[in-house]
């Protein structure tokens, strides 16, 4: 458990998954600005142990609620591979200040746990909520990746946002590990 003064990072168990699956098929919870899917349970469990190496993890509240996730994946690479990070909350807990937090547990969390020189995170141009904690968080935007996203029927432009280590220095929120 990854703990932060408004919300916790709880590893996604096989217990989540009903629950994971279910927000990955809701278009109201991916929000529009991610692609739309539908995936088995099964499916959602195979997501674990893709080669993208992604671990997701639960957002919850301090009373146990869990109101989203926040995921980190390898985006891969001939010269080696990148860490990504997804996030998305429940429609009813945004604009709470959560998610800007969960991405400062994870920011620490990684640059704490890999060795790694950089963090990205890439959003639909029209994303304006995810450009906004992106940018609270000290992440950077590096550019226009063009024709990226293949969104609600429509191919759209992408902005590539990073946090490098030596713009981190040290944790911000995380201090138990
Ligand atoms: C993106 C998302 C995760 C943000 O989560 P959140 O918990 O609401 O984020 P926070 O409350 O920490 O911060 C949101 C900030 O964006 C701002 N914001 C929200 N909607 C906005 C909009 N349409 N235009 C401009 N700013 C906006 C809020 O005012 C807030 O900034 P502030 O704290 O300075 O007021 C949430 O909107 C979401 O789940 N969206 C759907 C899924 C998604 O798009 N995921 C990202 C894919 S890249």
């Amino acid at each position: 458990m990854l703990e932060g003064k408004l919300v916790n990072l709880r590893i996604v168990e096989k217990e989540d998954l009903p629950l994971f699956a279910e927000w990955l098929n809701s278009p109201e919870f991916l929000g529009g600005f991610q692609p739309l899917r539908q995936l088995s349970k099964t499916e959602a469990e195979k997501i674990l142990e893709s080669p993208l190496e992604l671990k997701p993890f639960i957002i919850e509240k301090k009373d146990g609620t869990k109101i989203g996730f926040i995921a980190h994946f390898h985006v891969l690479h001939p010269t080696g591979s990148k860490l990504e990070i997804g996030y998305a909350l429940v429609p009813s807990e945004r604009g709470k200040g959560y998610c800007t937090e969960a991405i400062e547990i994870m920011v620490d969390y990684l640059f704490l746990s890999k060795d790694t020189m950089r963090i990205q995170a890439c959003t639909d141009v029209r994303n304006a909520a995810s450009q906004k904690v992106l940018e609270k968080t000290s992440f950077k935007k590096e550019g226009t990746m063009r024709k990226y996203l293949f969104i609600g029927g429509e191919v759209r432009d992408a902005y590539l946002y990073s946090i490098l280590r030596e713009e981190w220095k040290e944790p911000r929120i995380l201090t138990r590990m």
